[in-house]
């Protein structure tokens, strides 16, 4: 889930980012560190991290502190540093907890951990501008830039501070260019800049963004990079925010997607958590869900409403309406659907057909096999060009074990049929409708349990009496 951070130590200034992830995100109403929240199907703070990744980032270093333990025990892994920030007394003061741990010769680049979608290329001048000495912003002009930090520049528009909304007047206040938070500086101005802040304005914080005036008391040049794009600097506080930057993430991937060559019915209908990857022309219908890491092989239709989570579909394969695939290897031309559902560790061979109603789990299906209505198949090994009639179920669980079925080629099962596992039927067997196999079919011959079915001579059907004529 997490791309580890390369180790580029190579490089005169390598960069380390700090993550800001310590405030509690009271308007997420969530018992869960706003961070650790979902975005296309991702930690939002997975979302900071994998940007820092691409720019090659030598170290990153998360400033926590609500919900600290969560954030560490789901990030750990990824190789990066944790400081922790109790209490949090601004944006500051979290880079100051973060200093002991910068290199002098470094570029440190500032984030948010819940502004999850600025992109790389965005940020790449901000670090050439640290790196020559200067200290850089990211900024982004709004309509409405009520709540946030202003830059305030001087006649000549060089950059000279930034005004705080609630530390604003009114002619403050009618500046419409805002800081994004994102900065980047060396990291040894850095260090000796936010162990000089001071707390006396309208909320007694340690602002980070007072390193302005620091470095132009200093004489050292700010330089202000704007972004172009809006959504690239939002952040999450609420509910509706999430959901808002949920709907920007998928546009961007169904976007790329459709210039990869894929056609999407509708590209505002397709939800992608985790990674789609898809060959030459596949084709996919509206309202489809993709969890984890999915391959859609060359020539791949799939229908509207299918859900596929960890999964693959071989050449020219067709998934229609209202399939469920979660944890299945399907191979090419294969047909599954409508109202499919394949379970983890199902692998289907080449052309196999599975159709509505029908369950596999755990199972091998040999090529050009068919199970189309309403079956369930686990824990068995089918063979090639098998028929497994409507209704049949392998009895794989006594309550305690599961146990497996095998069936090997050429086999055609009648409709009905319970396999009570661990059996087996033999290669070109046929197992006569609606028979209870607790025993192995021999090959090539046909097995059937039915009671044999009786006629009754003289039997008539009971007549109803007429009540009014009694
Ligand atoms: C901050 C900026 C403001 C900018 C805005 C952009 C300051 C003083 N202000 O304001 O100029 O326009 O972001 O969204 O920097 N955090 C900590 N520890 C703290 C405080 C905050 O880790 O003690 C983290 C938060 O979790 C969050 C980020 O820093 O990820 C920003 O904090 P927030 O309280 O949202 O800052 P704003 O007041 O919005
Ligand atoms: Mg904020």
């Amino acid at each position: 889930m997490l791309d580890p951070i390369p180790n580029h130590s190579a490089s005169p200034h390598p960069l380390q980012v700090v993550v800001l992830a310590a405030g509690k995100g009271t308007r997420m109403r969530s018992a869960h560190p706003k961070v650790l929240q979902p975005l296309a199907g991702r930690p939002l703070l997975a979302h900071v991290l994998h940007t820092a990744s691409a720019l090659a980032a030598q170290r990153a270093i998360i400033v926590v502190g609500h919900g600290a333990e969560k954030v560490r025990a789901q990030f750990a892994p990824a190789g990066v540093d944790f400081v922790v920030q109790a209490p949090q007394l601004g944006t500051g003061h979290a880079v100051l907890q973060a200093a002991p741990l910068l290199d002098d010769t470094a570029v440190v680049l500032v984030l948010y951990g819940d502004v999850p979608l600025v992109r790389p290329a965005t940020l790449a001048p901000l670090l050439d501008i640290a790196a020559s000495g200067h200290l850089a912003l990211l900024t982004v002009t709004l309509n409405d830039p009520t709540g946030y930090g202003r830059i305030m520049r001087d006649a000549a528009g060089v950059v000279q501070r930034i005004v705080e909304h609630k530390d604003a007047g009114p002619a403050e206040r009618a500046v419409r260019e805002v800081n994004t938070g994102i900065v980047a500086a060396p990291a040894g101005l850095l260090k000796r800049w936010v162990a000089g802040l001071r707390n006396d304005n309208a909320q007694g914080e340690y602002y980070l963004t007072d390193i302005v005036a620091l470095a132009r008391a200093e004489g050292v040049p700010v330089q202000a990079v704007a972004c172009a794009d809006p959504h690239e600097t939002l952040g999450v506080n609420d509910r509706a925010q999430l959901a808002q930057l949920e709907r920007i993430v998928q546009g961007r991937q169904a976007q790329a997607l459709l210039a990869e060559g894929v056609t999407l019915a509708d590209p505002a209908r397709i939800d992608i958590r985790g990674e789609l990857r898809c060959g030459q022309d596949v084709l996919i219908d509206v309202g489809c869900v993709f969890e984890g890491r999915v391959e859609l092989a060359d020539g791949v239709h799939v229908g509207p409403h299918c859900v596929l989570r960890d999964c693959s579909v071989g050449e020219g394969g067709r998934v229609e309406a209202f399939s469920h695939i979660d944890g299945a290897r399907c191979g090419p031309g294969v047909r599954i659907g409508p109202y499919a559902r394949l379970r983890p560790g199902t692998e289907l061979a080449e052309h196999v057909h599975v159709g509505n109603f029908t369950e596999i789990k755990n199972s091998h299906i040999g090529p050009a096999s068919k199970a189309n209505h309403l079956s369930y198949v686990g824990d068995a090994s089918v063979g090639a060009r098998v028929n497994i009639g409507a209704g049949t179920i392998t009895c794989n669980y006594d309550g305690v074990n599961k146990h497996r079925t095998i069936i090997e080629d050429d086999v055609f099962i009648g409709s009905d049929t319970q396999l009570v596992a661990p059996v087996r039927v033999g290669q070109g067997a046929t197992l006569g409708a609606g028979t209870t196999l607790t025993t192995d079919a021999p090959p090539n011959q046909l097995t059937l349990s039915r009671a044999r079915q009786a006629t009754v001579p003289g039997w008539a059907r009971p007549v109803k009496q007429d009540k009014q004529g009694s």
